[in-house]
């Protein structure tokens, strides 16, 4: 009986990981910061709101914003919610992007949420960044004229941050990069620069499928208010 039953466990979880291997090769275009921003215009222009441009200069900031967190989900949001300095922005997050500093513009908005289970880009979005009031003022405001997303995993795994900035900077002239093309940094994965962060050392989402199996529950995330 236990045999049986350890089988049975034993065919299931193989053919999930031959679903998750499956599923990462067919969609290893599928980039789930471009994707995040999709939703996000989607449902600005839903709402009457002009969609913005994603600007991967931003994006691979939002990238070294993640990043800065160094895996710690637990100092997203709550009480001890933490927060890179804005000095952070120029002289750390800038070079590290291939970003010119001088071509950084004002930070109009922000999401950053953090769970231990992966989740596709519209559930991101409307489960983890969007929590309340707040978050929709962010989300509808007119004075953002591009962003750039980030997702990442640390470790090539579980726990998984989304980051969202806004800015009202000028949409090409802002948030370039020095040498005109995108500096694309791993491990991540961030918008507007037909990466197709894919790969093997890539972060992939077949961990976050796995925790997903084994019922690992743990969330929090939010809109961080200006
Ligand atoms: C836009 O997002 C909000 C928050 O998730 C949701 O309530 C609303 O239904 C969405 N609108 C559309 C058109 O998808
Ligand atoms: C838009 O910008 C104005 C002026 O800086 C500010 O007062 C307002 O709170 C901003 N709106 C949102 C939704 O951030
Ligand atoms: C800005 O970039 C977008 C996308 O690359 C392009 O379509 C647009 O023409 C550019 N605008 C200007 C003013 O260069």
């Amino acid at each position: 009986m236990t045999k049986t039953i350890t089988m049975c466990y034993l065919l299931l979880s193989l053919s999930i990981v031959y679903a998750a291997t499956a599923n990462t090769q067919f969609k290893i275009t599928n980039n789930p910061a471009d994707k995040l921003v999709a939703a996000i215009n989607e449902n600005r222009t839903a709402h009457k709101v002009p969609a913005l441009t994603d600007n991967p200069g931003l994006a691979c900031i939002a990238l070294q914003y993640i990043k800065a967190y160094q895996g710690d989900c637990n100092a997203v949001g709550g009480p001890d919610g933490k927060k890179p300095p804005e000095s952070q922005f120029a002289e750390d997050f800038a070079p590290n992007c291939g970003v010119a500093a001088s071509t950084l513009a004002p930070i109009s908005g922000r999401f950053l949420g953090c769970q231990s289970k992966y989740v596709h880009a519209p559930e991101a979005f409307s489960e983890i960044l969007i929590r309340n009031q707040k978050s929709l003022d962010i989300l509808y405001s007119k004075n953002h004229t591009q962003l750039g997303a980030a997702v990442t995993g640390t470790d090539g795994g579980s726990p998984y941050f989304w980051c969202v900035l806004f800015s009202s900077g000028k949409p090409n002239k802002t948030f370039t990069f020095e040498t005109g093309v995108a500096k694309i940094t791993k491990p991540g994965c961030f918008s507007g620069a037909n990466d197709e962060c894919s790969g093997a050392s890539d972060w992939s989402p077949l961990s976050g499928i796995w925790l997903f199996a084994t019922s690992v529950l743990m969330a929090m995330g939010l809109a961080l208010p200006l």
